[in-house]
């Protein structure tokens, strides 16, 4: 798929005859794009989640000719601190806009750090066809060459294009970050400080938005928001990450065991592997009902079922392409959604 087009330009002269811009949902989280520091020079020890929603939109004039933007501020955080009410929150607010002929799409400001989390979480719980799009920041909004104002115009440029039915449309949801559009299935943050911080490993972004226009070089292939099983109503089932890493004890297997968790994600090494004293214990966890996935540390590739583990014989589920933190996402969704047993949540991260 190689598709293009502009958004129309309402400063035109016959401006009367043309249709009304898309309305778009900017729901505010918080994170680096609304923080601030002292110094304009600090891009490192400023303070994420301070700046408004309104301040931050006031700093895009541009915004006024690409949408007619409804604000809300749903949360100031710093994304690191990301805790499961307020997802059950933010998704269920954005069905609800998305539910009325009010709204033609949301636009998510977020922190970079939890991002790809929230994003993945979203791509299986919205139920609508029209878009979604995060955005983020990685120098804070008081910085010399902030980059949150044209990370914020280009994702409201990208709802809007999708909001016409351009290409951007059906993608389900999307993030916008330095002139890339990743599905939110596909991208991870890969930089601490760069400002190109987000990619999408392996398969590249889906396409790019620049001055005004959007173009997309792939399409989505696995289902998402309205062809998604799962839902955000479920109560959040208890679900951890543990990596595997040379030494690593069984400790923090057992204990999570002990506490009644109902899934564990292991980051294992290279393609998937696990440390024999963990592999252990997450047999003898998977043994007694937990539902054990394996994923990679490793940042990019995928798993090969029966691979570098032999999940057959152990009880457990290959992540596939999912880094460990959106296998957990989707171990969390099949959970509360009452997919139990090695085979059948097999079967949900082979789909999803
Ligand atoms: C955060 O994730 O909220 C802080 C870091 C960032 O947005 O870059």
């Amino acid at each position: 798929m190689n598709t293009s087009s502009s958004l129309p330009n309402p400063s035109g002269q016959n401006q009367n005859a043309r249709p009304a811009l898309p309305r778009i949902a900017v729901l505010a989280t918080g994170g680096t794009i609304a923080g601030a520091a002292a110094d304009a020079a600090d891009t490192s020890g400023y303070q994420a989640g301070v700046v408004g929603v309104d301040q931050l939109l006031s700093a895009v004039p541009a915004l006024s000719t690409v949408a007619r933007i409804a604000p809300e501020q749903v949360a100031s955080i710093d994304s690191k601190d990301m805790a499961l009410p307020l997802w059950t929150t933010l998704a269920q607010r954005i069905n609800t806009l998305l539910a009325t002929d009010d709204v033609d799409g949301v636009v998510v400001t977020h922190g970079t750090d939890t991002l790809e989390e929230t994003a993945y979480l979203l791509h299986l719980t919205v139920k609508s066809d029209k878009p979604v799009v995060l955005t983020a920041a990685m120098r804070p909004a008081s910085a010399l060459s902030a980059d949150g104002p044209l990370n914020l115009l280009n994702a409201v440029t990208v709802a809007a294009h999708a909001a016409a039915h351009g290409a951007a449309r059906g993608q389900g949801v999307l993030v916008a970050f330095n002139n890339r559009v990743h599905s939110a299935r596909d991208v991870v943050k890969t930089s601490t400080y760069a400002v190109d911080a987000f990619q999408s490993p392996e398969i590249g972004a889906l396409g790019w938005v620049q001055d005004g226009r959007v173009e997309f070089q792939r399409g989505v292939v696995r289902p998402h928001t309205l062809a998604s099983e799962f839902s955000i109503d479920a109560a959040w089932p208890h679900v951890e990450v543990v990596a595997s890493y040379a030494g690593v004890s069984r400790i923090a297997v057992d204990a999570l065991v002990a506490a009644g968790v109902r899934g564990i994600v292991v980051a294992g090494t290279g393609n998937g592997s696990i440390h024999q004293s963990l592999q252990q214990a997450l047999a003898e966890a998977a043994s007694r009902g937990v539902a054990v996935v394996r994923s990679s540390r490793v940042g990019s590739g995928h798993l090969m079922r029966n691979g570098a583990a032999a999940d057959d014989a152990l009880g457990f589920v290959s992540a596939g392409s999912l880094n460990p933190y959106k296998a957990r996402v989707l171990l969390m969704l099949a959970l509360a959604a009452g997919v139990t047993g090695a085979a059948a949540l097999q079967k949900v991260f082979d789909t999803y």
